[in-house]
């Protein structure tokens, strides 16, 4: 299973004692302005869980993310795979990033140096075609980091999130696509 170093970051597999604080942040209503709602301990242990078993199945997945000597986790970041079986999207197949971390590590540039790795992974070692980042039109900080790692907005890709009910103010989504050329110029 792969882990990456940044500067500040270690992007690794999950760890039991990570549970605790990834409830905190799912339960947090400001991490989770731009979800349809917080996540109760068990839905988050659940979710952690499943993410760690796409990593050890895939090698490569949504990583937890810590800072040595700082803190031993802030949330996480990484790439996966959109099922259009599970999510039925013009866009799918394709290959998300994607992130979250604890309000305490926002602004302080943490989700662009993590996902600027990831993208590295993608593009570099997986070979990836192209890499994509969805998120509610609301998500304002989202999408600056998408704009800051040189992902572009097409609105015609503009799309309703299949999960959410019509009507539902987070239902209207804003897709950015990154391809490898792109990448790489
Ligand atoms: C999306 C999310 C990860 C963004 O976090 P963030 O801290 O705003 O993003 P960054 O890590 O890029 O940091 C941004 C700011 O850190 C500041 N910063 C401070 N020190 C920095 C440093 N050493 N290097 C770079 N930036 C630094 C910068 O000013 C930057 O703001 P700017 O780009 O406007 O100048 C966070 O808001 C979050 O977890 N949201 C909830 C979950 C979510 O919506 N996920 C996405 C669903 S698709």
């Amino acid at each position: 299973m792969t882990s990456i170093k940044t500067k500040r970051l270690i992007l690794r597999p999950w760890r039991e004692e990570d549970l605790e604080p990834f409830a905190a942040l799912n339960a947090d209503p400001r991490v989770m302005e731009c979800f349809p709602s917080t996540l109760s301990h068990e839905e988050s242990d659940q979710l952690a869980k499943r993410m760690q078993k796409k990593l050890e199945e895939r090698g490569w997945g949504w990583w937890a993310v810590s800072m040595p000597g700082v803190a031993k986790f802030i949330g996480f970041i990484g790439l996966s795979p959109l099922d259009p079986a599970t999510f039925p999207v013009p866009f799918a197949p394709a290959v998300e990033i994607g992130w979250r971390l604890a309000f305490e590590h926002w602004g302080k540039g943490y989700a662009t140096e993590g996902a600027l790795a990831a993208l590295r992974y993608g593009f570099d070692t997986l070979n990836l075609p192209e890499i994509v980042s969805f998120t509610a039109v609301q998500n304002k900080r989202s999408r600056h980091v998408m704009e800051k790692l040189g992902m572009h907005r097409v609105p015609e890709d503009d799309f309703d999130n299949p999960k959410l009910a019509e009507g539902h103010p987070l239902r209207r989504h804003v897709l950015y696509r990154l391809k490898k050329e792109e990448y790489h110029a």
